[in-house]
């Protein structure tokens, strides 16, 4: 994802300026949850998904996809494009692999499968928990199912359609939700509705997380609103993703914290 545009270069040296090391994070919980996201570690088990996001970037087939984050329109795209473009790098993947296991989330929701990158490795971090994943386009969730099923992940659940039209279904089956990725869908008015939506099935351990908080200006706007929602207490902001805990006994406070 290019970050190219003035506001967004902006940004980042206002985040650069002001981000602070974990080292400096106050308070045993925020600490800790600094500590976690700042030591980024490879493992073993992260090999096997890392060859399909390789042979995925070398797929030059073409698939019929539908704009769903955007105008909704049809078009043909290479498979490899779509990769290079969409999925989770794989320093945030292990971020998010390294906040499923500090959770511990029985019940996680994600919002944007793609081809299911971010997906292996929350799954593979917590293999007790029940993953939702949702995806609109048929033709990249039929991809995902073979990758999931390729790399036997047996606790991911696929949706396939719009959030529009699932989420709500979703959510009333799921009796609650522990750790939510959104990761899809990137504009202000829906971000906040999905936000508000998962608050019904959220408890006080729930975490959050929102990707691409700086990809447009309707982006910032949205984690700024998300930021001071009074339902939102401790938030943090590591530039490509904000982190949201809904946790009444977490004093109300964003950090900007270098990653
Ligand atoms: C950034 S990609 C997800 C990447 C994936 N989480 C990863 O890192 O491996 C976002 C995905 O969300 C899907 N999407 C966007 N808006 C959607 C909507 N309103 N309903 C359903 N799917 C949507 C797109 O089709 C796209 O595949």
């Amino acid at each position: 994802m290019a970050y190219s545009k003035p506001y967004i270069v902006v940004h980042y040296i206002l985040y650069l300026i002001n981000a602070v090391s974990w080292r400096s994070v106050q308070s045993p919980f925020n600490y800790k949850l600094a500590q976690t996201i700042a030591n980024d570690k490879l493992e073993k088990e992260f090999k096997p998904i890392e060859k399909i996001r390789k042979s995925l970037l070398k797929n030059r087939n073409e698939i019929d996809v539908i704009d769903f984050g955007h105008d909704g329109t049809k078009s043909k795209k290479k498979i490899s494009e779509i990769s290079s473009n969409s999925l989770k790098s794989k320093k945030y993947a292990r971020l998010l692999y390294r906040l499923v296991k500090l959770i511990n989330p029985t019940h996680i929701l994600e919002l944007g499968t793609s081809f299911g990158m971010s997906t292996a490795y929350m799954s593979i971090a917590n293999p007790k928990s029940k993953l939702v994943t949702i995806e609109g386009s048929e033709t990249i969730a039929k991809i995902a199912q073979e990758n999931f099923t390729s790399l036997h992940l047996e606790n991911i659940h696929l949706v396939t359609g719009s959030f529009e039209n699932t989420l709500s279904s979703t959510l009333n089956y799921m009796p609650q939700l522990d750790f939510v990725f959104i990761d899809g869908h990137h504009q202000k008015d829906a971000t906040i509705k999905y936000f508000e939506m998962c608050l019904t099935k959220s408890h006080t351990k729930t975490l959050f997380i929102f990707d691409d908080i700086n990809w447009s200006e309707e982006m910032q706007e949205a984690w700024s609103i998300l930021k001071q929602h009074p339902q939102s207490t401790l938030t943090i902001d590591i530039f490509m993703m904000g982190l949201v805990f809904v946790n009444p006994g977490l004093s109300k406070q964003n950090i900007e914290l270098r990653y």
